[in-house]
């Protein structure tokens, strides 16, 4: 297959560039590298199949060739991105994801668009699954990225009733992994950031808020399965196993042997109570669910990390779980 990948030198597009070209596939990666880096794609340069366009997806794109499938991955995606960057998000999720959609239209290709749990906000059900319509704020500090996705996936079903485009939505809940960013404000990040440095990990409220972490790799599988599939969706993509974001600091402290316990700061507006997908048509029809436990999924992550600050290790065996402040 040849498929066109937006946002391919973020953190989800890179990994799923490299198992493209991996299985065999070539890869047009197209991004503006407003928060993905060149270092992510960098190794994949050499190989012919892999093809990069410095390009912003609000401005319409042709490629000369057959494509095979286009990956709409292109947004600010983190809350520090599209919070700096709220209208380029609005744009990213609107005009970017009508231009991804005419790419795939002209060429008679599949469009998968990365969607996200956002969409559900601050969720009324819990756990949640596709039929739950959500509980957005639609102007909170959030709504630029909550909205734009909302848009994202109704232009999507628009392209394919009215014009029977082959078309699929993949709900995204936290996935992480290496390359994530240092800084990017996510949890995952931000906790294995501070314990490397030997700085107590930052709780907002009091930790007992739950999300639900998805290993990089598993999430890659799902979207490559929904790239084979021809079904709509929208389905869900995370994994069910639900913690607490007390919990997960917890976690990343033994990890990382780090003994400079929590620091508890208010909730952020907005912020969601309780995240977990319900998987189950995922399951059903990609054949899809995920394998990696957060404890291996965190110690790669950890280690690479680690690898990039080259901040030793300290093994695990020797830490005590990191106290409350
Ligand atoms: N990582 C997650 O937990 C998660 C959860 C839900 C949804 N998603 C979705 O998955 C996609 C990828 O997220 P990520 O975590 O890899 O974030 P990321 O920031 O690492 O990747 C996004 C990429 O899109 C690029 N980009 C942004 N605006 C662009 C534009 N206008 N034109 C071209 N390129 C542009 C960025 O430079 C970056 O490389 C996003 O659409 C995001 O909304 C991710």
């Amino acid at each position: 297959m040849r498929v066109v990948v937006s946002g391919g030198s973020g953190f989800l597009g890179s990994h799923l560039c490299e198992a493209l070209l991996s299985r065999g596939d070539s890869v047009c990666c197209l991004d503006n590298h407003s928060s993905g880096r060149p270092v992510n794609i960098a190794h994949l340069r050499h190989d012919a199949r892999f093809a990069f366009e410095a390009w912003d997806v609000t401005e319409r794109f042709s490629v000369s060739g057959d494509v095979d499938a286009v990956v709409h991955l292109a947004s600010p995606a983190s809350p520090v991105d599209y919070q700096r960057f709220p209208l380029e998000t609005l744009a990213a999720g609107s005009k970017g994801t009508e231009n991804m959609l005419r790419l795939a239209e002209r060429h008679s290709a599949r469009f998968v668009l990365a969607s996200t749990s956002e969409v559900y906000g601050d969720p009324e059900v819990h756990p949640q699954d596709e039929e739950y319509w959500g509980h957005v704020n639609p102007i909170g500090p959030r709504s630029v990225y909550d909205e734009a996705k909302r848009f994202a996936e109704a232009v999507t079903m628009a392209y394919r009733r009215s014009l029977a485009a082959d078309v699929g939505i993949v709900r995204i809940f936290n996935t992480y992994g290496p390359r994530m960013r240092s800084y990017d404000g996510r949890v995952v990040s931000s906790f294995i950031r501070q314990a490397l440095r030997g700085e107590p990990l930052t709780v907002f409220g009091d930790g007992s808020q739950t999300r639900s972490f998805c290993y990089v790799d598993d999430m890659v599988r799902g979207l490559i399965a929904m790239i084979d599939s021809d079904r709509p969706g929208p389905f869900n993509l995370g994994n069910p196993n639900e913690r607490t974001v007390r919990e997960l600091a917890e976690l990343i402290a033994v990890i990382t042997g780090s003994h400079c316990g929590l620091r508890f700061l208010p909730l952020p507006v907005d912020d969601p109570v309780r995240r977990r997908p319900v998987v189950a048509r995922a399951r059903e029809a990609l054949g899809w669910q995920p394998r990696v436990s957060l404890e291996e999924g965190l110690r790669n992550t950890v280690d690479w990390f680690a690898a990039q600050s080259r901040t030793p290790l300290r093994p695990s065996h020797q830490s005590p779980v990191g106290r409350p402040s």
